[in-house]
């Protein structure tokens, strides 16, 4: 028998106290009377929150929780992100998204790896050699994720430069509209390129081969799609990066076992997936039908909220969940990446990038510490923001004079 969810009615738990303390908020919906509850988000609007780990699961795979939205007014001109790949269910989307398959196969991102390593080495070394404190955010995490990004999709160096102001105005909602311009104007220009120079085999090039052999796609799709590829996972794996370099950090004795154990690095960054997250909630749902979950009916036209960090700390499905622990077994379990059609393509991208900060990190920051006032989160409850993450080596300007 599903009976209808109590309480909650009211509340809007997603404000400050959230940004900062995400997982504690959400657990007390979780392990209290309301598992699936409906709060106001702080701009006021009702959804539900669904937080056990069974029922997020399943609601990823769930085609009466639909992302279809409307494209732009009619009568406007298409601009590139008026309608993403998290803007459409199947069959659309399965359409759509298939052009994106071949540039993010795992073989194709391994490739890559070599080149996050060396940028990773370069930025991080050079930052511990200078010896004096460093604001990791705009320092490191920011300008590696972008250099990455620029050799993965082959941008040209000015449209490399165009498309990292874009997105910073984007992020800090200011300028919009002519950072959307922008943003069209650079990928319009950088597919062009790639017709006028074919057989590269940057993510631009494949998936502008891809349309040019589906033909199911319009153009005005191709471009929203290559506009999204850029800008999805950008800002995800910076402030990923300073969330799990927070992590080690405010847990010296995990930190201390990734030093001494540089093959623990991979599962290390599933687990620092699962430990925290910028995006807390997977795109908002909305039920198509009377929706049956953990006991409660989400009505139709319902907004639904899947809360992955909710999810990522249940020990229904993680035992001890509150511990981090870089060897844990099984750490890949985690929701971070969503599950199902809109499961991150640029998964395997963002776990080589995470990789290879920590690898540099663990080498050129062993004696790091948080400096400064703590660490701010900022942002949404949709995307969480680090403000700054500020850092000093212990012994680094000794170490500095030495050189
Ligand atoms: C640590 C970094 C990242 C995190 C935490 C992350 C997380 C996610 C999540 C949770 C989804 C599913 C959204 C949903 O179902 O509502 C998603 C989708 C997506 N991600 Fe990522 N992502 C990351 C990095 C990347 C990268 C590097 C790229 C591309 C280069 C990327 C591109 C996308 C795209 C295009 C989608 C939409 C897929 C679809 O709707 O079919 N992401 N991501």
């Amino acid at each position: 028998m599903t009976r209808p969810a109590e309480g909650g009615g009211t509340a809007s738990p997603l404000g400050p106290e959230f940004l900062a303390r995400p997982a504690a908020v959400l657990a007390a919906y979780r392990e209290g009377a309301c598992p699936v509850a409906r709060v106001r988000t702080p701009a006021g609007r009702p959804v539900w929150l669904v937080t056990r780990e069974s029922d997020v699961r399943a609601g990823f795979t769930d085609p009466r929780l639909s992302l279809a939205t409307t494209g732009p007014a009619p009568g406007r001109p298409h601009r590139a992100l008026d309608r993403t790949l998290v803007s459409y269910d199947p069959p659309d989307h399965t359409r759509i998204r298939r052009l994106a398959a071949p540039a993010f196969t795992p073989g194709r991102i391994a490739v890559h790896r070599l080149t996050a390593e060396r940028l990773a080495d370069g930025l991080l070394g050079a930052l511990a050699a200078e010896g004096r404190p460093v604001e990791l955010m705009a320092e490191f995490a920011e300008p590696f994720a972008f250099a990455v990004l620029c050799e993965v999709f082959g941008f040209r160096p000015e449209a490399g430069r165009a498309l990292r102001r874009a997105a910073a105005d984007l992020l800090a909602h200011r300028e919009t509209e002519a950072a959307l311009d922008t943003l069209d104007r650079t990928v319009r220009a950088e597919l062009a390129d790639r017709r006028a120079r074919p057989g590269g085999a940057d993510v631009v090039s494949l998936v502008l081969r891809a349309w040019e052999t589906s033909g199911e796609v319009t153009e005005a799709e191709l471009v929203d799609l290559v506009a999204m590829l850029v800008l999805a996972g950008f800002d995800s794996t910076v402030q990923t990066i300073g969330l799990a370099v927070l992590a080690l950090l405010t847990h010296p004795e995990q930190y201390g076992r990734l030093k001494a154990e540089p093959g623990l690095t991979a599962n290390a960054v599933d687990e620092l997936l699962r430990w925290d997250t910028p995006g807390p909630f997977a795109t908002l749902r909305t039920a198509l039908a009377d929706v049956p979950v953990g006991g409660a009916v989400i009505p139709a036209g319902s907004g639904v909220l899947l809360a992955v960090t909710s999810a990522n700390r249940d020990q229904r499905a993680h035992p001890e969940p509150d511990r981090l622990d870089l060897a844990r077994p099984g750490a890949a379990r985690h929701l971070t990446f969503g599950a199902g059609p809109h499961y991150c393509p640029g998964a395997a991208l963002a776990r080589i990038e995470l990789a290879a900060a920590l690898r540099a990190f663990a080498t050129h920051w062993p004696h790091a510490r948080l400096t400064g006032p703590p660490p701010q989160h900022g942002g949404g409850h949709q995307h969480r923001r680090l403000t700054a993450l500020r850092l000093v080596q212990d012994g680094s300007a000794a170490r500095a004079r030495e050189r």
